[in-house]
Formats: structure tokens, sequence, C-alpha cells
């Protein structure tokens, strides 16, 4: 569907005032992104390329929050309705264009209801859906032969209007010249004194214009966010919907309403996921697998058959296969776990990679370093890359034995076989296979008397 002759128009100036917020309605996060992003994405999917943004009062937060975006954003400069929001952006659309209107606060349409209202024959062409609970949107009004008359606003709307169950989505598909002479004879005369857009609908059937409704399949696809309640509930909607696709393709995840995806996961087979893992960015789980429970991975890959235990957090890191990780280990930026190592608990490791079979298992800091094979980090070991103003590394050669409670001082090297003395402070480099011990003789004092109290 890639049509030159097709200008889309997102809405997207309203403030959001039902969410008592300084922040945009659609910069307000759903499933890791911007409202807004979604609907960007699934435009751009379906190769429409003409899209106008209709943006109004903390405009260049929004735009500012879509640097790379390639699209023309427009002023609404007074927010005066939906209808006003429009006319903002017809001097953009080609004269023989179609244009499609979408609203920036319903993140989820697919592109295949996008394609289904480029296909309605019409002048005018609604967006609708059958709702149980209608509250809040505007109802489809049909003549006696069935069709589409008008849209009337819930607050506009008689009590036999309040009951019908088909309402406006908010996305239309319009011929642009006749849209244009709709949108000119709006008014503002109803409940709110804005110009509605849905006020359309009416002066286009009274005109004898086409005008249609495609219904889409599913109600969360159009569900539109006015409230925090409401974004929380799409959300979980769209997690749970995630999740059973997942489970579909044979993902074994405990909890499917504990489950949150934030970007994109690409995951292989026999892979487990416990409650509350949370996946943020580009995720690759590979064969064999398991996530514990309330592990935060970000932009990560994990190997085939690595175990990530309880309480984990991991960020730009690449983990190889059969490694073991956690519980509470945290995994910084630049981190490369080769095959069968093992990072465990209150271990911080940052811009590191840990040779195969390398362990660090208790409590230690591991940044700026390359450690080899074999290697046994003792507890507490840190390496101390910063002096207050520059980084250092450290690097550390195959089978190092390491003792606990170890401060190597960067920059340094430690030569392969070595071993460090535990409580051992190592500020020079260290030849192969040596034991090198920094710290003084222990003594013995006989006659030593605590103090008393006074
Ligand atoms: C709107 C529809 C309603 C429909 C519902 C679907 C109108 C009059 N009503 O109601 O029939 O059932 O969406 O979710 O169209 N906006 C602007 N400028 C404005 C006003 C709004 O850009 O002056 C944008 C908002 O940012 C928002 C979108 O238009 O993204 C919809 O506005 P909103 O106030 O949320 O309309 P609803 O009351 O939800
Ligand atoms: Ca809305």
């Amino acid at each position: 569907m890639s049509d030159k002759s097709i200008e889309v128009c997102i809405l997207a100036a309203g403030k959001g005032s039902r969410m008592h917020s300084q922040r945009p309605k659609v910069l307000h996060q759903f499933a890791g992104r911007p409202l807004l992003f979604h609907l960007l994405r699934t435009v751009k999917a379906c190769g429409l390329s003409r899209v106008h943004v209709v943006i109004g009062q903390e405009a260049e937060q929004v735009k500012s929050a879509f640097p790379e975006e390639d699209v023309n954003w427009v002023m609404q400069e007074k927010r005066l309705g939906t209808g006003h929001a429009v006319v903002q952006a017809t001097e953009h659309f080609a004269p023989d264009s179609r244009v499609i209107i979408l609203l920036g606060d319903a993140p989820l349409i697919t592109s295949t209801t996008l394609e289904a209202l480029v296909g309605l024959e019409c002048d005018l062409g609604v967006l609708s859906v059958d709702m149980i609970e209608p509250f809040n949107y505007g109802r489809i009004v049909r003549d006696a032969t069935g069709n589409v008359s008008a849209i009337v606003e819930e607050r506009d709307a008689t009590e036999e209007q309040k009951a019908i169950k088909e309402i406006n989505t908010g996305c239309m598909i319009a011929t642009s010249s006749l849209l244009q002479k709709w949108l000119s004879s709006l008014d503002n005369d109803n409940d709110q004194g804005e110009y509605l857009l849905t006020d359309i609908v009416a002066i286009a059937a009274k005109s004898g214009c086409r005008v249609s409704a495609h219904k889409a399949s599913e109600a969360i696809e159009v569900t539109g966010i006015n409230t925090f309640e409401q974004l929380a509930a799409l959300e979980r909607e769209h997690q749970l919907k995630n999740a059973r696709e997942f489970m579909d393709r044979g993902v074994h995840i405990i909890d499917p309403n504990r489950f949150d995806l934030r970007g994109e996961l690409t995951v292989g087979k026999d892979v487990v996921i416990d409650v509350n893992v949370i996946l943020e960015g580009k995720v690759e789980i590979a064969d064999g697998a398991t996530i514990g429970p309330n592990c935060v991975i970000t932009d990560s890959k994990i190997g085939q058959d690595s175990v990530i235990k309880a309480n984990s957090v991991i960020e730009e890191t690449t983990i190889d296969n059969g490694c073991r990780v956690g519980p509470f280990a945290r995994l910084r930026p630049g981190t490369h776990l080769k095959s069968e190592s093992a990072v465990g608990n209150f271990v911080e490791v940052k811009k590191s990679t840990l040779g195969e079979g390398t362990k660090a298992s208790h409590l230690s800091y591991l940044g700026d370093s390359t450690i080899g094979r074999s290697v046994n980090i003792g507890a507490g070991t840190i390496t101390c890359n910063y002096d207050g103003v520059n980084k250092f590394e450290t690097h550390i050669k195959d089978h190092v034995f390491v003792g606990s409670n170890t401060a190597l001082v960067a920059p340094v090297t430690i030569g392969e076989g070595s071993s460090i003395g535990a409580g051992s402070t190592i500020t020079s480099n260290v030849d192969d296979n040596v034991l090198a011990v920094s710290r003084t003789r222990q003594k013995t004092i006989t006659q030593w008397k605590r103090p008393k109290k006074r």
C-alpha cells in the first residue's frame, strides 16, 4: 500500500487533560515507547509516507521525542476540536489525494485495518467497532436502510442513541476535496463548544455523498486512551496478547498476566520466562534459556541453555551459551559473558569480558576489564578502574585465581596461571604462574587487653 496519493493526518494536539499531567498525552509510555510511536510505526509499515501530525501546546516536547521521524508537524495553536485540528493540515494535502485521519491517542490500529479503510469505496469512510461498554465514545447513527447518517458524541446523545453499541473509533478516510468542503461548514454548536470532526458525517450524508463504515475486528486495536486507568488497562490487554502469541510459539511463560515486553523479543524453543520479567529494547533469548522472576533485561542477548536467576538486571550485554547469572546480578552495558561462565549474587560487571568457564560468584565489581578463561574471581574482588578523573583497564589472563577481597588497581595485568592472595591490593603487573600477595604479615600479641568502659 505504498500509495503516494494518500495523506495521513494524525491528531495529537490534545493536552490529555484527563491525565492531569504536564506531559503531552501522546508521549506517555505504552509498552515502553511513547503512544504516538506505535501509530507512526504502523503507518510507515503500510508504506504510507505522507504523514502529517497535528500538535499543540507542548509541541516542542512532542517533536523532540521523534527527532528522526520524517513527518510534517502541523501546529494547532488553539485546541478548538478534532475538526479544527484537521483544518490546520488541509493546506498540505495534495488536490487529488485521499486522507486517512487517525487519533494519536489510539496506539494499536493494525495495518490490516488501515488497508481495509483504504479499500472502502466511498467519499467518507468511518472505522467503527462494537463495544460492550461504549461509554464516552461517539455513537454511529444509521438511518432506516442501515446507512451511516451521523456520529453523535456521548454528551450530545439522546438516551436512545446512548444505547447504540457501534462506536466511532475516530479513524476515517475521505476524499481530500470533499473533506475540506465539509470541514468548512462545521460549527461549534454542541455541548463541548468545539468543532467536532464527527459532525462531517451528517454533513456528508445529507449532501448525498457516499458514507460507509468498516468495523474493526477487535476493540483493542482502536481503543483510545484518555486516562491513566485506560492506559494501564490497554497496556495489560496488549501485553496479555503478546504473551499468548509467544506461548503459541512454544515459550513457557509462567504467568501471562505478569509478562512485560517493552520492545522486540526474538526467542527460541524451550525458553522459560518466570513472573515479573521486563524485557526492554531488542532482546534475544536462545533455545533452552531460563529467565528467573523479577529480572529486567534490556537490549541484550541470552545464549542457549543459560540460566538467569531471580532479580538480575541486565543491560546491553551478551551472554553466550550455558552461562549462569544471578540471583541479584547487575550486568551493565558492554558486558560479554563467554560460554559456561558464571556471575553470582551482588556482582556488578561493566564493559568487561569474562572468558569461557570463568566465575565471579559473589560480591564483586568488575569494570573495564578483560578476563580470560577458567579464571576464579574471589568474593569481594574490586577492579579499581577510576582515579576520580580517568578510567583504566584491568587484564586478567587465563587460569588466574584471584583471592577474596582483592583490590586490583588499574591499569594492571595479572599473568596467566597466577594467584593473588586474599586481601591483596595489587598495584603493579603480576607475571605468569606466580603468587602475588600484598598485605601485612599476621602477628600475635599475647598481652593484649581489651579496653574497658570508664
Ligand atoms: C473522539 C471522537 C469520538 C470517538 C473517540 C474515539 C470527536 C469529536 N470525538 O473523542 O467520536 O469515539 O475519539 O477514541 O472526534 N485533538 C487535537 N486537537 C483538538 C482536539 C483533539 O489534536 O483540538 C486530538 C487529541 O490529541 C486526541 C484526538 O484528537 O489525540 C482525539 O481527541 P479526544 O479529545 O481524545 O477525543 P475523544 O473525546 O476521545
Ligand atoms: Ca480520546
